[in-house]
């Protein structure tokens, strides 16, 4: 059964978009445990558009689960990463301006920036996954950098298209980072209509991160129901 790690950035999104203190990311984390995710996300970006600093701070101090911090490989993330120390951090690319995360980080392209950065992280103790393409080559040499023990595959190419050559593209690289021992999660678009036929794809997947839908749905649903809703679909059911 895959863990679900339910992302609340659009929490953070709807109320920036009134600097206002409301809704309280840190309350739909709590809700959000308790109707049974197993880990909660956040992107911490550049441009501070939905999560900010304190934010991770008072999530650090509260969440029960596992916390799990996106974030792109810059000296200003690294001393906010330092003073929160989530459980794991997930390094990401972020492209200015773009509406959402675009791509995975080319590991292979910025091998010696990456691994720099995962020193970092790993002297400070923090676990570290890479959010990459489902390609041979960016895990292989993922699970070359150091203190790296996780890919997470970007699934945004699934999504957009449905396509059957795209949900064998995830299979197959996730049989491959299993077999390099890398702990494998995915996430970037998925839905309740289309995570079903990934998890029956790529049983090999064991966590799923999931925001815009789930929050998405959550204003149809509320929270509880929603976060019910995907994590009987991360069971395959
Ligand atoms: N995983 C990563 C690395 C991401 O950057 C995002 C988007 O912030 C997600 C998962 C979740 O994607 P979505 O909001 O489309 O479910």
């Amino acid at each position: 059964m895959s863990r679900l790690g339910v992302n609340i950035d659009h929490v953070a999104t709807l109320r920036q978009a009134r600097r206002a203190k409301y809704p309280d990311p840190l309350a739909a984390a709590l809700i959000a445990e308790r109707a049974g995710a197993d880990q909660i996300t956040v992107h911490l970006r550049g441009d501070r558009r939905h999560i900010q600093d304190h934010d991770l701070f008072r999530l650090q101090a509260s969440v029960q689960t596992f916390l799990n911090v996106e974030a792109a490989c810059t000296d200003d993330m690294f001393a906010v990463l330092d003073q929160v120390r989530p459980h794991r951090v997930t390094l990401v690319e972020e492209r200015p301006g773009e509406v959402t995360t675009e791509g995975g980080l080319d590991v292979v392209r910025h091998r010696d920036e990456v691994a720099a950065f995962c020193a970092r992280l790993q002297a400070i103790g923090i676990r570290i996954a890479l959010f990459v393409d489902p390609d041979d080559e960016q895990i292989a040499q993922s699970c070359l950098l150091p203190g790296v023990d996780t890919v997470e595959l970007n699934t945004a190419a699934y999504a957009e298209t449905g396509a059957a050559d795209e949900l064998a593209r995830l299979a197959k690289a996730c049989l491959r980072a299993r077999e390099m021992d890398l702990m494998v999660a995915a996430g970037h678009g998925l839905t309740l209509h289309n995570l079903g036929a990934l998890v029956r794809a790529a049983p090999g997947i064991e966590e799923y991160n999931i925001g815009h839908a789930l929050i998405g749905d959550a204003v149809f649903l509320g929270l509880d129901e929603s976060v019910r809703r995907y994590k009987a679909a991360c069971r395959g059911a």
